[in-house]
This record gives structure tokens, C-alpha cells and sequence, in this order.
């Protein structure tokens, strides 16, 4: 009896054993919209990096770049039934899951890069991240892209240059107003579509950020890039909550950890690829880079500030007052 119980644990063990070397390592699957050498791309590829290296064997990152696996619109659906486990998508595109998320896009509302990330990390940013919850998405951390320029078929020096041209936008209705406010038509596309509608003059124009126009060549079918900095394109990294909590309690902080310091590295990487790409389009001599004078530029502002106002009990008078306030250091 004694060496019956003996064999049985040990055959038990053995199984044990075979099954955790067999066990399927968990499977990550990152989707973007965006090239490889961008900001976003660089994050993800990091984020791979890391994860692999530490934990080697028991987590695989595969990343799809380029809309391969979902484009804009589809990629919260997908991540929601378990189809996808993390993306990025740009704040503009994701209203649907809390329409306070369009303070981004309210044309001129931060001076700085250093204005975004204290409202990103100050207490309104983080409850933005927060009240994802609510809709089964985790919200990991704010990731950097830039400040958008216009670029157009025809110089854009002051307002009234782009009255009645189609400006391809993002899915948010900020956007629409932004465009509105200068007689100009607005058309929500994804962004895998973009290059096509400029290439086959569908739409005159788009707004985007230097690493954006770079890696996707907007530059080449655009002759006019209007410096404008007028808005802001950042990401939110999701993953679903079903998915993210499922993780093993010795795995999920070595994800997070890697995730946070590909965040940091994909920041670095959006500071210099903004300078960067934006000499490299020069240097390609197939756009023209646009300067405004202050005083031009000022006519922009006066232009499109007033949507400020058309959104202030959407997203809520305090919540722009922080945004506001960001701007000087507080
Ligand atoms: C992105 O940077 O993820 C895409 C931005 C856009 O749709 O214009």
C-alpha cells in the first residue's frame, strides 16, 4: 500500500512537472496603426524587448504595427472580447468610452510638451485614466506623439486659406468644430486611409504630428506643411481589465514595470523624432514647410479658440481650467 501511495505522488509530480514545462507562455498581442520607427512602434518594440528578456519562455509580445490586425475603430472592440491585449490608440479616438478625453483636442490649449505631462500626471489626467474602468479598459499610462501641423495642397497662412477644403481628422467631435471654426470640411477617416486620400486628392488636407507625416510619407503627396503646433496627438495604453487582471500575481508587476519604462523610452523617442522628422521632410525638398508670423499664428488662435467654449459643459468648465492651469506649472 505504502509503495502504491509512493508511486502514485511521484507519477503526480512527474505529470506536474511535464504539464508547467508545457504550459503555453501567455500570449500579449500589441496592435497599432502607426509605422515601426515612431514613436508608438519604438514603445511597443521595447515593450517586447523587455518583457521577453525577464521573462523569458512564460510571456510572448507579439506586435502588429501598420493597422496589420485592427485599424482605429476596431481595436477597443476587439480588445474587449479578448481578441487583442494592448494598443495605443490616440486620445482622439476613443470619446466613445468617455467623452472628457476630447480635452486634448481643443485647438491651442497647451503651450508645452512639459504643460501635457503635468495635466496628464496631475490629478484630472489621472482620473481620466481611471474612469476607463467603468468600461472594462485599463488605462496604463499616457504616451507621447506631438504637436500636430497642417499640412494642404496650397500654402495655409492664416484662417482663411482653408475655407472650404476637406481636412481629413481623427475620430473626435472636437476636431470637427476645430475645422468648422475656419469654414473648412472635416471628415472622420482611419488612419491607414489617409495617405491614399491625399495621394488621390479625395481630401486637401490632414493635420498630424512631424513623425506621423515622416514615417507614413504624407510629406510627399502634401506640398504645404503649415507649422501651426495648434493641438496635441497623444495615446493612452489599454489593455481590457478581464485580461490584464487575469495575470498571474508573479507576472503582472514585471509586465507593468516593462511597460512603464517603455512608456519613458517611447517619450524620449517623441521629443527626438519631432525635431528629427521634421528636418527630414525638409531635407526631402517634396513639402514646403510653412512658418507663421506671431501675428498670423494669432489669427488661427482667435479663429479656432471660440470651440473652447462650444465644449465647455461636455467636458466640463474645472476639467479645462486644469488643462489651463497646466500651462502654468500648476
Ligand atoms: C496614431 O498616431 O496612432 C494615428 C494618428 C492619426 O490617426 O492621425
Amino acid at each position: 500500500m505504502k509503495l502504491l501511495k509512493t508511486i502514485a505522488a511521484s507519477v503526480s509530480i512527474t505529470l506536474a512537472s511535464v504539464t508547467s514545462v508545457l504550459a503555453a507562455p501567455i500570449e500579449i498581442k500589441f496592435s497599432h496603426v502607426v509605422a515601426e520607427n515612431t514613436p508608438k512602434g519604438k514603445m511597443a518594440t521595447k515593450f517586447k524587448e523587455l518583457v521577453e528578456q525577464r521573462l523569458s519562455g512564460k510571456v510572448v509580445v507579439k506586435v502588429f504595427p501598420n493597422a496589420q490586425l485592427f485599424g482605429d475603430d476596431k481595436v477597443l472592440e476587439a480588445m474587449l472580447l479578448g481578441d487583442v491585449q494592448l494598443a495605443a490608440p490616440a486620445l482622439s479616438k476613443i470619446k466613445k468610452y468617455n467623452k472628457q478625453v476630447q480635452v486634448f483636442d481643443l485647438p491651442f490649449l497647451f503651450d508645452d510638451m512639459a504643460a501635457i505631462d503635468r495635466f496628464q500626471q496631475g490629478p484630472e489626467g489621472k482620473k481620466l485614466l481611471k474612469s476607463l474602468e467603468k468600461r472594462g479598459l485599463v488605462g496604463l499610462g499616457y504616451l507621447h506623439n506631438g504637436f500636430k501641423q497642417l499640412s494642404a495642397s496650397s500654402p495655409l497662412k492664416v484662417p482663411g486659406d482653408a475655407k472650404g477644403k476637406k481636412f481629413r481628422i481623427m475620430a473626435s467631435d472636437v476636431l470637427v468644430e476645430q475645422f468648422r471654426a475656419v469654414s473648412a470640411n472635416p471628415v472622420k477617416k482611419p488612419f491607414a486611409e489617409v495617405f491614399t486620400l491625399l495621394q488621390t486628392k479625395a481630401i486637401d488636407g490632414q493635420e498630424n504630428t512631424w513623425s506621423n507625416m515622416y514615417s507614413k510619407k504624407f510629406y510627399e503627396v502634401q506640398p504645404y506643411i503649415t507649422e501651426s503646433n495648434h493641438g496635441v496627438l497623444d495615446y493612452v495604453v489599454l489593455s481590457s481589465k478581464e485580461f490584464w487582471l487575469s495575470l498571474p500575481a508573479d507576472i503582472r508587476p514585471t509586465v507593468e514595470k516593462a511597460l512603464q519604462e517603455a512608456i519613458v523610452y517611447g517619450n524620449q523617442v517623441a521629443l527626438a523624432k519631432d525635431q528629427e522628422d521634421k528636418q527630414a521632410i525638409i531635407a526631402s525638398k517634396r513639402s514646403q514647410v510653412v512658418t507663421l508670423t506671431p501675428e498670423e499664428r494669432q489669427q488661427w488662435v482667435d479663429a479656432m479658440k471660440p470651440v473652447w467654449k462650444k465644449f465647455e459643459v461636455e467636458l466640463g468648465k474645472d476639467l479645462i481650467q486644469a488643462a489651463i492651469s497646466a500651462n502654468q506649472g500648476k
